[in-house]
């Protein structure tokens, strides 16, 4: 099934055929399109007359098609259909089948006998880099500039502390990551603005499809890529809440809720360094300790 890795890329020429003459945003799901059969719709999200999805089928905002998209309140719990949702894809099982869905993790790149499939490649470059070689970020040819090519998938707010992240270091944030970046023999990249991205955190790649002993390569070990990022409960998580809470809906503003609970980082993937040890952070920050 393709539909996951399919998602970034097909949109943008799915969406220009199928759409009503009313502008969604960019990459957004298509609209006015029958259920087929590998699509279950609850019973309590509306489809219009024809028996197609439309806004109110995922949106609980009324009339959200003559709002304008600004002005729309990402935290209204109905801004998708009985929400919110602690993951936006669990709103998508709501209607597609979770476990087909799932197995297109598009970064498991490598089979069992570490091969990959250059196919897999391309939904990212244009043609498969050779993970041998060097390249200049012009030469790796991503279908998209590396500071949106995350976005078709993941949310700009796929955990808390992403989306303020993505500013540009100050010089002397810009040393300290240039001195991480050499001592610890790892990569930091930054946009062609020296904006910080989501791949200056994360490495896009399965460990090992790029030699571990490359900058590009170093991640962190350990994790299942199919598992994701494990959390374990924490009994503080309560008292976190309680008093993080409050803060953070001002922090927020209009973005998406974001259900903070205190867990602990069990295990990690796709990271260029390990967040749980705080080493990642201290490549650009330095902390009080
Ligand atoms: C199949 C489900 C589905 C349908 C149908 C749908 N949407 Fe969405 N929409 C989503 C999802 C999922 C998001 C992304 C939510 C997020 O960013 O967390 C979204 C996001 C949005 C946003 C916020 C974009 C942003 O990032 O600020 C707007 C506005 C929106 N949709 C409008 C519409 C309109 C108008 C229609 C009808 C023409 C529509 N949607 C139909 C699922 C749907
Ligand atoms: C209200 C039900 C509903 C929800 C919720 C929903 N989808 Fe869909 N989605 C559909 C329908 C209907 C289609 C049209 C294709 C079909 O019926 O098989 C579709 C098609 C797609 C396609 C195009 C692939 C293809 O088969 O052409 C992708 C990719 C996709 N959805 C991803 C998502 C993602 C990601 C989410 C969550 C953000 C989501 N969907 C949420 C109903 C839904
Ligand atoms: C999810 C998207 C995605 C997929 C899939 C993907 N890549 Fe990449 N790749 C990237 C991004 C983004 C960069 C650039 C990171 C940066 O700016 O340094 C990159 C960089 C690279 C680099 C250069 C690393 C360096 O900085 O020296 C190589 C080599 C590479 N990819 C090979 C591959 C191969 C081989 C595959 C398929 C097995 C693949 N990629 C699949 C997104 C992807
Ligand atoms: C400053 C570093 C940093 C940046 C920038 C960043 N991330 Fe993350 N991301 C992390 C860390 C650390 C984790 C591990 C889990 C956690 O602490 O939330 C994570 C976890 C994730 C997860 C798994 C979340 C979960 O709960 O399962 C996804 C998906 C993700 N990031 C995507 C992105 C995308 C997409 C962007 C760009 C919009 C991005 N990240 C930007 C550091 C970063
Ligand atoms: C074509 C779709 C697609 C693109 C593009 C994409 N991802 Fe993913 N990503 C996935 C899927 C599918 C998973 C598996 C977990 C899930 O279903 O959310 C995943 C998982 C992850 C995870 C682990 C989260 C977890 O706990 O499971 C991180 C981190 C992540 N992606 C970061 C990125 C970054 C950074 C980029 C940009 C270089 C990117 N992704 C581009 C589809 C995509
Ligand atoms: C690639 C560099 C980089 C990494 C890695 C990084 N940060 Fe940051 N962080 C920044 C930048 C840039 C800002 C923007 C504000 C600033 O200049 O201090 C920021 C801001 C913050 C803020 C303030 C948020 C706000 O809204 O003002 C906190 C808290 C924070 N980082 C915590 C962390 C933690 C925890 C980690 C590790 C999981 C981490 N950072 C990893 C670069 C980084």
């Amino acid at each position: 099934m393709r539909h996951v890795l399919a998602f970034a890329l097909l949109f943008v020429s799915v969406a220009a055929a199928a759409l009503p003459p009313v502008d969604l945003p960019p990459m957004h799901h298509l609209v006015n399109i029958k259920p087929s059969k590998a699509v279950t719709v609850p019973r309590d999200f509306p489809l219009n007359h024809r028996g197609e999805i439309v806004c109110e089928t995922c949106h609980g905002i009324e009339d959200i098609e003559d709002i304008p998209f600004e002005e729309v309140d990402k935290r209204e719990p109905e801004f998708l259909r009985a929400g919110p949702y602690a993951k936006t894809t669990m709103f998508c099982y709501r209607c597609h089948e979770e476990k087909a869905y799932r197995r297109q993790n598009i970064h498991d790149l490598l089979d069992e006998r570490g091969k990959y499939d250059e196919k897999a490649c391309e939904y990212c470059h244009q043609k498969a880099p050779d993970p041998e070689k060097e390249y200049t970020r012009e030469q790796l040819k991503l279908r998209l500039p590396p500071e949106t090519i995350c976005l078709g998938c993941h949310l700009k707010t796929p955990h808390l502390n992403a989306l303020n992240h993505l500013r540009k270091p100050d010089k002397k944030m810009r040393r300290r990551m240039q001195a991480a970046e050499r001592k610890l023999g790892i990569i930091l990249p930054l946009d062609e603005q020296g904006r910080i991205m989501c791949v200056t955190c994360h490495s896009p790649h399965e460990r090992g499809l790029i030699d571990v002993n490359k900058p590009a390569g170093k991640q962190v070990a350990g994790g299942d890529l199919k598992e994701g990022v494990v959390y374990g409960d924490h009994p503080w998580d309560t008292v976190y809440r309680a008093d993080k809470q409050a803060r953070l809906d001002k922090l927020q503003g209009n973005a998406r809720p974001v259900k903070l609970h205190y867990r602990r980082l069990r295990s990690e993937v796709l990271l260029r360094l390990s967040a749980k040890d705080g080493s990642l952070c201290l490549a650009c920050h330095a902390f009080e300790r």
